[in-house]
């Protein structure tokens, strides 16, 4: 594992933009799985952007997203199929039959997780991994005690993730309380990993999923059992890392980080 720590979230984002620009032009054909959430708004707005002024090119990429609400159609502008098509896919010049997310009106759930899963392997693995982390330290939907080793699936919400998404929906009490998600043995299994954190709020799991022990309680400490993950903080969201002096030493010298210093 690898922590950055930029000064502001602007920087983080950026750096986390850039990482992904430089593997999508090194490999046209990229298989990048995608995350939800606030703070990856700006990842996709500094997308966007490349694709507007620098010609950043989807055509050809795939791209497979890491959960879905239950009970939401894509048209519902809650689900994370709706979130997708607004701050990336319509945006940009990615083939929209490129795009996967997990269907969370199938008629048989457990069929469309395996489907998912399927989809997955054909496409020949993720490449890279863009995550978020929820308050709690999931990945995904991998509420705590996600066995390590899980696949794609339905879960229970938990009540902190229903508390912490609950003011994305025009009516709390209509928000689904299961939701589709890659596994965290899935998400184990990408290339690459590359996780982003934003904000005072982040600070305590961020800590403890670098530095804690590995834990089902909090699906992200799994990250440190991948061969190659990348975690990018702003000064807030690292905070409370014990070893940040160390990170810093390790991102200014590491011939890699060149570039994006
Ligand atoms: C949701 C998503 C997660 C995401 C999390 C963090 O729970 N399922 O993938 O990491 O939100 O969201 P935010 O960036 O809004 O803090």
């Amino acid at each position: 594992m690898e922590v950055i720590i930029r000064s502001g979230a602007d920087a983080a984002t950026d750096l986390v933009a850039r990482i992904i620009a430089k593997e999508l032009r090194a490999n046209p054909n990229l298989v990048l799985g995608l995350a939800t959430g606030r703070t990856m708004e700006s990842v996709y707005a500094q997308l966007v952007r490349r694709h507007r002024e620098e010609k950043l090119d989807f055509s050809l990429c795939r791209t497979f997203n890491l959960d879905e609400y239950v009970g939401l159609p894509g048209r519902d502008r809650h689900s994370y199929r709706h979130y997708m098509n607004h701050h990336l896919f319509q945006q940009v010049n990615i083939d929209l039959r490129n795009t996967h997310l997990p269907d969370g009106m199938a008629a048989d759930l457990d069929a469309e997780c395996a489907r998912y899963e399927q989809v997955i392997a054909k496409s020949g693995g993720i490449d890279l991994q863009l995550l978020g982390i929820g308050r709690a330290g999931h990945l995904g939907f991998n509420e705590p005690l996600s066995a390590l080793r899980s696949r794609t699936r339905v879960k229970a919400l938990s009540p902190a993730t229903l508390t912490q998404n609950a003011p994305l929906f025009d009516d709390s009490t209509k928000m689904p309380r299961r939701a589709i998600t890659m596994g965290v043995g899935t998400i184990l299994e990408s290339r690459r990993c590359l996780l982003l954190a934003t904000g005072e709020e982040k600070a305590d799991i961020i800590a403890k999923a670098v530095e804690g022990p590995i834990t089902a309680m909090i699906s992200a400490t799994a990250l440190q059992l991948h061969s190659r993950c990348t975690v990018v903080v702003d000064e807030t969201a690292g905070s409370q890392l014990q070893g940040a002096d160390y990170y810093r030493w390790i991102f200014d010298n590491e011939p890699e980080w060149e570039e994006f210093r």
